[in-house]
């Protein structure tokens, strides 16, 4: 399952690439689904493209929650009723406590070569800084924000005369490849043929 905050253009590429699609060779799973979608934001524009696939979301508002305990154990609760194999953070903006990250096995995309630049605004502060390269990186969730051990990665060169707006869209297009693979690893293994169905 998949969790999102904002515009859902990973949901987007997750579904379009991976749900419901069929085996294409026999180094991939029978078959991934969205089971269904969780947001924290009412507004979020990801929900017309879950709904656009028929996938339900549902909407837990952070800010009606007491704290963030509470709120994690009202997302767990949610998240252990689909009993998903897998859950997708793609822009997710919640930092999770470890009531949560104990529990549950999940993956977060995040736009900046892990370790540099963890937190919020990581395109911005990698495109900003010294270093000559950007990326992006796929990593397990635990209780360490942005801090679990990486799936995938991929750099790319600063261009010169790059603009944040160009250094962004590298960004994205980088995010759209990678999560799917990431997604595809963790459940299916790298190489490994597997005849079970992964939600
Ligand atoms: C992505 O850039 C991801 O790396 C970050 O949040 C963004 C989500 O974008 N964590 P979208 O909602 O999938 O369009």
């Amino acid at each position: 399952m998949v969790l999102f905050s904002g515009a859902g253009s990973n949901l987007a590429s997750i579904l379009e690439k991976l749900h419901k699609k069929q085996v294409r060779d026999n180094h991939e799973c029978l078959g991934y689904e969205v089971v269904a979608c969780i947001t924290n934001k009412p507004d979020a524009k990801g929900i017309s493209i879950a709904t656009s696939h028929n996938i339900s979301t549902v909407v837990l508002d952070h800010t009606l929650f007491e704290s963030r305990e509470a709120f994690d154990a009202k997302l767990l609760r949610v998240v252990q009723s689909f009993e998903p194999d897998l859950v997708v953070l793609a822009g997710f903006m919640r930092i999770l406590t470890s009531g949560f990250t104990s529990q549950i096995k999940a993956i977060n995309l995040h736009p900046s070569l892990l370790p540099l630049f963890k937190g919020a605004k990581a395109i911005e502060r990698s495109f900003e800084s010294e270093e000559h390269e950007g990326g992006v990186s796929v990593h397990y969730v635990s209780e360490e924000l942005d801090a679990g051990s990486v799936i995938l990665q991929e750099s790319f060169l600063k261009s010169e005369g790059e603009t944040l707006e160009s250094f962004t869209q590298k960004i994205k297009t980088i995010e759209y490849k990678l999560l799917p693979l990431a997604i595809k690893k963790v459940l299916c293994g790298s190489s490994q043929p597997k005849q079970s169905q992964a939600r």
